[in-house]
């Protein structure tokens, strides 16, 4: 891939809301044209209307964990951009309400799977063709909690636990004609990234910005600008990796005193 994005084209899944909606913006700022997939339909529309003049964003509101509708995508994408640079995997399902894995569901743990490890896997399998004709990238968005838990989280972070493993290995199956590197969010707040029907300012308090190392809860942005240079030549030595973007939180020593 070439250090200029302008021009270039990316499929941001979960790209209408929260994180996927700073990265959706950010690409765009950077010139490139950008799909956007994600499920809630009403999100995407608020998107289309949000950039419309652009005319470099197209939205498909579809589940990433349906094969035939992510196949069906990447087909209608390449239509009508032409080609395909750049897959960033950040439809996610959330931790939840923590719940005892002595009740959890089978359902339930498979719709967590499904979306957050799956939908990845379903995308990247159906972008490669495509990322491949222009020596493109892929950026999965795991978490922290790929790394570290709080009780009660067993299928979130077992989803981001795969997706730091899927990283690793299609950067080695896709090399070197494709990259594949993971970002791994702590505590970003989406609150006000939401469409509109709920869309709200975070409710943060000061402790909660203060326990950060860099005083500070994240922000979409904050991840956007990795991904930003992660799917740039400039970052062309770089795969297989996963980077935590955690304003340093998963740094520090916490014994209780
Ligand atoms: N916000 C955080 O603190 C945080 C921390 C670590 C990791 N993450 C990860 O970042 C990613 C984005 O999280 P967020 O906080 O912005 O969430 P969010 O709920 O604000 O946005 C997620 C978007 O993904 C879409 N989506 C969900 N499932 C989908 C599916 N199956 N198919 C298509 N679209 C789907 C939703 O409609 C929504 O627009 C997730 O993968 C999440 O696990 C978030």
């Amino acid at each position: 891939m070439e250090d200029r994005l302008d021009g270039r084209v990316a499929l941001v899944t979960g790209g209408a809301q929260g994180i996927g909606k700073g990265i959706t913006r950010a690409l765009l700022l950077a010139g490139m044209q950008v799909a956007v997939a994600d499920r809630d339909a009403e999100a995407c529309q608020e998107i289309v209307a949000e950039y419309a003049d652009a005319e470099r964003v197209a939205v498909f509101p579809v589940d990433v964990a349906i094969e035939a509708e992510v196949a069906d995508m990447i087909g209608r994408i390449v239509e009508r951009f032409g080609r395909l640079d750049a897959l960033i995997n950040n439809a996610g399902h959330g931790v939840g309400h923590p719940v005892p894995v002595e009740t959890l569901s089978l359902d339930d743990w498979n719709r967590v799977l499904a979306t957050n490890l799956t939908g990845a896997f379903l995308c990247s399998k159906h972008a490669v063709a495509a990322l491949r004709r222009n020596r493109g990238a892929i950026v999965n968005i795991a978490s922290t909690r790929a790394m570290q838990s709080e009780p009660h989280g067993e299928a979130y972070a077992a989803s981001k636990g795969g997706l730091v493993a899927l990283t690793h290995a299609l950067a080695n199956s896709l090399g070197p004609d494709i990259r594949v590197n993971a970002i791994s969010p702590g505590w970003i707040a989406v609150d006000d990234w939401q469409k509109t029907a709920r869309c709200h300012t975070p409710q943060l308090r000061l402790e909660d910005h203060a326990q950060h190392p860099v005083g500070r809860v994240g922000q979409p942005g904050d991840i956007a600008e990795l991904v930003t240079f992660l799917i740039s030549a400039r970052a062309g030595f770089i795969t297989g990796q996963n980077f935590t973007v955690d304003g340093g939180m998963t740094r520090k020593m916490i014994y209780v005193s």
